[in-house]
Order: structure tokens, then sequence, then C-alpha cells
């Protein structure tokens, strides 16, 4: 009788005198294993249903199909290890249910069912090393995604603190990336690149965090000498984070997010296609938002002066996909910044 703690074996096997002779086999061994035995794919399906067995052993051919139908690959997906049994012995009936998903096989012969205990006893180590490597990686990959978390975590709290220093841009690149990432998803980039534009969109201005803040926040137009200065936010954004490793091109993108395709943008004049798309996207959604919003020179042309702005440099000096999908989205889709621009105190 079996303990409850015993495992439970499933004997799948259409031959009385093969399924007796695994029987005695293991009722010879020293293992306590319950066995449940039945002939057919159809039962080997309802006995599974009825309560999984810790491992199951199938001949290969039987009357209603054939075990390869009852594999899953990989094998560590099924709920349980299969070894699969054989009459045959050839080769390529063992490498087909080895690529089907079996965790091994044995060629039926007096002596396979002498050492079935150890066929058992190999395959439920090789199926709880498998299930030991999968939570492994699974445990991996939750400390990988924690990492990611804590990283972008910190380059978003970099983006605030720029924010906090240049009152007149505060929310800028909020509300910049919400346009971004709506552009994004009208062009249908995948998730995993919008994923890296949206945190390059919430930080593409930290370059301004080694401008001086009288020159962020002056209220009146900025000389000849102070705009270069800001000209080199791109790359003095690129230089903070460049070193930190990301899943995202985003020190990348925040480089390239003042250049126009007609190479008449800043620092570098890329064009064309040698600007990366996600830095394409955002150069036009940050025109339409700097240009929706009040500057300390000037007040707010507002929306629709911005999406003239945008319409004119269509394929010109933006990129003509980029900037149709833009109009598309304001004008069509209904986007709108939710957060309101900041006005004139
Ligand atoms: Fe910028």
């Amino acid at each position: 009788m079996a303990k409850a703690e015993d495992l439970s074996l499933l004997l799948v096997e259409d031959e009385p005198a093969h399924a007796e002779a695994v029987r005695r086999s293991l009722a010879a061994s020293d293992m306590n294993m319950e066995v449940r035995a039945v002939g057919t794919l159809r039962e080997y399906r309802k006995a599974v249903a009825a309560r999984p067995p810790d491992i199951a052993l199938l001949d290969l051919v039987l009357p209603d199909g054939r075990a390869l139908e009852a594999l899953t690959c990989p094998p560590e997906d099924a709920p349980f290890p299969i070894v699969v049994m054989t009459s045959f012995g050839n080769e390529q009936t063992a490498v087909a249910a080895m690529k089907a998903g079996a965790i091994d096989y044995l060629v039926k012969s007096p002596e396979t069912f002498a050492q079935i205990s150890h066929t058992i006893s190999r395959a439920l180590r090789a199926w709880n090393g498998l299930q030991e490597r999968r939570r492994a990686e699974e445990r991996l990959n939750e400390t990988l995604q924690r990492l990611r978390q804590a990283v972008t975590s910190t380059i978003r709290v970099l983006g605030l603190t720029v924010e906090a220093r240049d009152p007149y841009t505060a929310g800028h690149q909020q509300r910049t990336t919400k346009l971004a990432v709506a552009i994004a998803e009208e062009m249908g980039l995948p998730a995993e690149k919008i994923d890296g534009l949206r945190l390059a969109g919430e930080i593409h201005d930290l370059g301004k965090i080694s401008m001086p803040s009288e020159i962020l926040s002056k209220p009146s137009r900025l000389t000849p000498f102070e705009f270069d200065l800001v000209k080199t936010h791109p790359r003095k954004g690129y230089g903070i984070l460049k070193d930190v490793e990301l899943p995202w091109p985003v020190a990348e993108i925040v480089y390239q997010h003042h250049e126009r395709i007609d190479g008449s943008g800043y620092p570098r004049g890329f064009q064309g296609t040698e600007i990366i798309l996600e830095a394409r996207i955002l150069a036009v959604a940050d025109t339409v938002e700097a240009m929706a919003s009040h500057r300390p020179y000037r007040g707010a042309p507002g929306i629709d002066a911005a999406l003239r702005e945008i319409e004119k440099g269509k394929g010109v000096i933006y990129d003509d996909e980029v900037a149709s999908a833009c109009l598309r989205v304001i004008r069509e889709k209904g986007f709108a910044f939710d957060d309101p621009a900041p006005v004139k105190a």
C-alpha cells in the first residue's frame, strides 16, 4: 500500500505483460511508488485531469494514438516529466520523442524493465534540474526587472531635478513625452522602443542641469552667447547618460533631439535617417509642446501655430511620417496635453 508521501507514476501501456513487468520491477525496487495503469491515450488524459502524476511512463504506440501527441515541448513546460517506451528502439524514434518533449526514453526489454526504478529516478532528477534552472531564470529576470526599474526611477528623478531649476519649462518634458508616445503608438512602434522613447522624453533636457539657472529662468530673450550655451544641452545630457547601462539608446536620443532632417539642427548636424527614429519623434513633439506653451521671452503661439509649423516643416526639417502622425493624433484622434502648460505669472 502506497504511503501519502510516495511518488505517483502514471503508466500508459496497452500490453498487459509489459505493464506487469514494470509493476513487478518497481515492487522489487526500494522505490515507494504508487502506480496507476491505463491502456489508451484517452484514459491517460482522463487520469491526468483527475490527478496529475509525479511522472508518466508512456508506451510510444497506443491503440488510439502515439505518445508523442501527449508531449509538451519544451519538457519543462509540461506539468510533470514523461518517459517514452518503445519496442522498436530505433534512434529516430528516440530522437523524435526527445524533440517532442520527453525527458527520457527507454527501449523495452527484460533488462530495461529490471532497471525501471533507475530510469525513473534519473528522469525525476533531470526534471528537478530543469525546474530548478527555470526558477533560477525567473529569479534572475525579476532581479533584472527590479534593477531596470531602479535605474529608470533614478533617471526620472534627474529629469525632475532639471525641471525644478527651470520653472518655465516645468512639466515640459512630461508633456513632450506624452505627445511623443502618442505619435510612436500612431506609427505602430513596438512597445519596447516606446519604453525607451518614454524614458528619453522624460529627461531629454537633462543637460540643462549644467546651465546657470539665471539663463534658464531669464525673463527676456537670450543673447547669442547665452543661446550658444543653451545649445550645448543635448551634448551635456548625453555626457551624463552615456555610461548608464540601459536596454534602450536613451543617451543617443537625448543627444539627437534637436537635430533636423535637413541637417540644420544641432549639435552634430545629422541628416535624415542618420537621426534615430525616436529622436525624430521627440524633435516634433518637443517643438509642438514648446510652441503650445509660454516661454519667458514670448507668449504661447498656441497649438494651431505649432501644427502649422509642423505642416510647413514636414519632410523638410521634420520626418515626413512622424510629422503626419503628429498631425493625425492631434487633429483627428483628439490628443490633448491634459496637464495645462504653465501660463505667464
Ligand atoms: Fe531640448
